[in-house]
Order: C-alpha cells, then sequence, then structure tokens
C-alpha cells in the first residue's frame, strides 16, 4: 500500500500522517503539499526522519506534479486533504478556493483514473450541509452551503460524485466536523483566539457567540478518515463528528479559563460574515459507527490539552503570526472592528 496524502503537511492532513505511519506499518506514506501559509514542513518534523515517508512540494492543480508522483511512487491510494479552508479569507477572495477545492480535486480525480489508483478519499466538510436549527444532518442530507469557501467544497465533492458515477472512479467522501488540537494555523476561532489570549489581546467574538459548532479532536479526526479509508465502501459519504455541540462563547469561556484571562479580554464585533454565517452545525455519526469506530478524545479536557500545547510550543507558532501574509489578514479582516485592540 502505497498512500499519496495530499495536504499532508496542514493541520488534520499531518494528524492523518501521523496516524497512518502507526496504523499501517507496512505502508509508505508520499506527500504533497503546497506549503501555501496554512502548510508547514516543521509540522512533519519527526515523520519526515522516517524512510517510509517521502515529500514533494506542489499543487494538486498542476497535472505534472500529481502525475509524476502517481508514476514514480506507484501509489495505490490516496487521500485528499489539500484544501484552502478558511472561510473568513473566502469573505475577502474566493478564487484561489476554486482554484484549489473545484480545479484541483478535479486534477486529481482525472490522475486517479488514468493510473487506476484503488481508492480516492476525499476530506470534505460538514459545512456542505449548509446550517440546522435542530435536529441532524446524515449524509442524504441536500448539500445547501452557504459560505463561499463551503461552496468550494461542496463543487469538488460534486466532481467526486460524478466521477463516480461517470467513470467507476473508485471514491469515497469524508464530512468531518469543526477540528481543535495541535498544530493548527492561528487564524481559525480556537487557534487563533489561543495565541491572541497567550499575548494578551482581546479577541473578537461575531456577534454574541451563540452559533453552534460540533467539535472533534484532530486525531480522531484523522482516525475516522484512515478508517473510512480501510474499511468504507466505495461511492458512499461518511460524516466524522463527536457529537460534541459548544456555542462559540463556551469554547472561549475554557480558552479564557485555560489561559488565566477574564471576560473584559472578550470584544464582540459586528459579524463580519454577514448571512453566510452559518448558526449551527449538527450530524449524525451512525454510517461511520456501524463500520466500528468511535472518537476517543474528551472534548474539554483536550481542549484545556490543546491550549498547554500552544503555550508550550511558542516555536511552532510564533514565526506564522509575524508573517507579513498574516499580519495584512489580520488588519484587513479585523482592523475596522478591533481598531485599538487589533
Ligand atoms: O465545520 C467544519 C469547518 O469548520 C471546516 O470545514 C472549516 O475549514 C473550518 O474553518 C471550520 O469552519 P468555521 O467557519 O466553523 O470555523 P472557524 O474556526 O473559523 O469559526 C468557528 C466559529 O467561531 C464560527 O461561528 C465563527 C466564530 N468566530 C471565528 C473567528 C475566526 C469568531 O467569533 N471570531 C473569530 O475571530
Amino acid at each position: 500500500m502505497t498512500v499519496l496524502v495530499t495536504g499532508g503537511a496542514g493541520f488534520i492532513g499531518s494528524a492523518f500522517v501521523r496516524q497512518a505511519l502507526k496504523d499501517l506499518p507496512e505502508a509508505r506514506i508520499v506527500i504533497l503539499d503546497a506549503l501555501t501559509y496554512a502548510g508547514n514542513l516543521s509540522t512533519l518534523e519527526n515523520e519526515l526522519k522516517n524512510p517510509r515517508v517521502q515529500f514533494y512540494p506542489g499543487k494538486i492543480q498542476d497535472p505534472t506534479v500529481v502525475e509524476g508522483i502517481l508514476k514514480a511512487e506507484g501509489v495505490t491510494h490516496l487521500v485528499n486533504f489539500a484544501a484552502e479552508s478558511h472561510n473568513d479569507r473566502a469573505m475577502l477572495e474566493v478564487g484561489s478556493f476554486i482554484q484549489t477545492d473545484v480545479y484541483g480535486v478535479y486534477t486529481l480525480l482525472e490522475a486517479a483514473r488514468k493510473f487506476k489508483l484503488e481508492r480516492l478519499l476525499h476530506v470534505s466538510t460538514d459545512e456542505v450541509y449548509g446550517s440546522i436549527d435542530t435536529g441532524h444532518f446524515t449524509e442524504a442530507s441536500p448539500i445547501e452551503p452557504n459560505t463561499p469557501y463551503s461552496a468550494s467544497k461542496a463543487g469538488g465533492e460534486l466532481q467526486i460524485r460524478a466521477a463516480i458515477k461517470a467513470h467507476g472512479t473508485p471514491a469515497l467522501i469524508t464530512r468531518g466536523g469543526n477540528t481543535y488540537g495541535p498544530y493548527h494555523f492561528p487564524e481559525k476561532l480556537i487557534p487563533f483566539f489561543i495565541v491572541r489570549l497567550i499575548d494578551g489581546k482581546k479577541v473578537p467574538v461575531y456577534g454574541d457567540g451563540s452559533q453552534v459548532r460540533e467539535w472533534i479532536h484532530c486525531d480522531d479526526h484523522a482516525g475516522g478518515i484512515l478508517h473510512v479509508l480501510q474499511h468504507g465502501q466505495i461511492g458512499e459519504a461518511y460524516n466524522v463528528g463527536d457529537k460534541n455541540e459548544r456555542t462559540n462563547m463556551e469554547v472561549v469561556k475554557i480558552l479564557l479559563e485555560e489561559t488565566g484571562r477574564d471576560q473584559n479580554f472578550i470584544k464582540s464585533i459586528p459579524d463580519p460574515r454577514r448571512g453566510a454565517h452559518d448558526k449551527r452545525y449538527s450530524m449524525t455519526t451512525d454510517k461511520l459507527e456501524a463500520l466500528g469506530w468511535k472518537p476517543k478524545k474528551p472534548f474539554e479536557e483536550s481542549l484545556r490539552e490543546t491550549v498547554r500545547w500552544y503555550k508550550s510550543n511558542e516555536s511552532w507558532w510564533r514565526p506564522l503570526v509575524q508573517t507579513e501574509d498574516y499580519q495584512r489578514f489580520i488588519r484587513a479582516f479585523y482592523g475596522p472592528a478591533l481598531g485599538e485592540d487589533l
């Protein structure tokens, strides 16, 4: 088994690489990553020393790169984590999302067909379902994305669906919930707020913070994906979640406690996602559980452990928040609302 992990230097992709090296002792792991702002080779420092791991820099949108790797490495399985994934960046600019999340998926599908891969697993998101006020999404729920980002992920998924039907491509899809844990680029709610609180800065809560997200630890998310790769049925989609719903404010309170900050560090700002801000995500995971998989990490304890990880791994995240690209995004997105608290 030779597994190509695209986006393997990113947050969930790198957690998957670690898991796969442990659970697939015979497999070779080939990583392709564009090393955009969110991909970081220091995340894979230990794994890259492993003789079973081979790294290639490059984009999934580039057929020469993708096909060259499939040929040179004799890839049998492909797991696609490569994506532009931050909703707020997509509020400012969505072209790069369509390039990676839609066109990139098309490139992988073409290559999978040409090289007759055994399995292609595409990592998607629960956001493709849109928002749900009560009850839970199942894998049969309609795809109704509301944000520029989730619309691009849905576009990729629809290409997968069509390739399965039109060409019999042996593909599967996973739809994951909001993910947290170490090595998460500090722009999404949890890592962004942790690094700001460590630095004694206020945290910008959109509106009243009553939005609900379902959180899963990156190791559980990666484990669920690996389980689907091994045991899922080709042509099917599987939700990967922890049924762990929290309002944003509940999450923020734990972060304040664990960083030793008080309520004065919360700054409510007008919702920058406007009408595209989904109120609640919630999904059933019965289909994946029926394959014999369950998440293991308890939320609150693991979230506190994550805060402690950021406290003791400043050398990983500090250089990231000092880059010009990061500063530019934070100024452009939060500057007007945060003012002197930026
Ligand atoms: O549900 C899966 C999705 O979860 C993934 O597909 C996305 O890649 C991932 O980014 C995440 O999407 P969200 O938009 O839910 O995650 P984010 O951490 O950006 O926001 C979580 C909630 O926190 C959301 O209600 C917006 C709010 N928020 C976020 C940020 C960055 C704030 O109130 N303030 C902030 O500064």
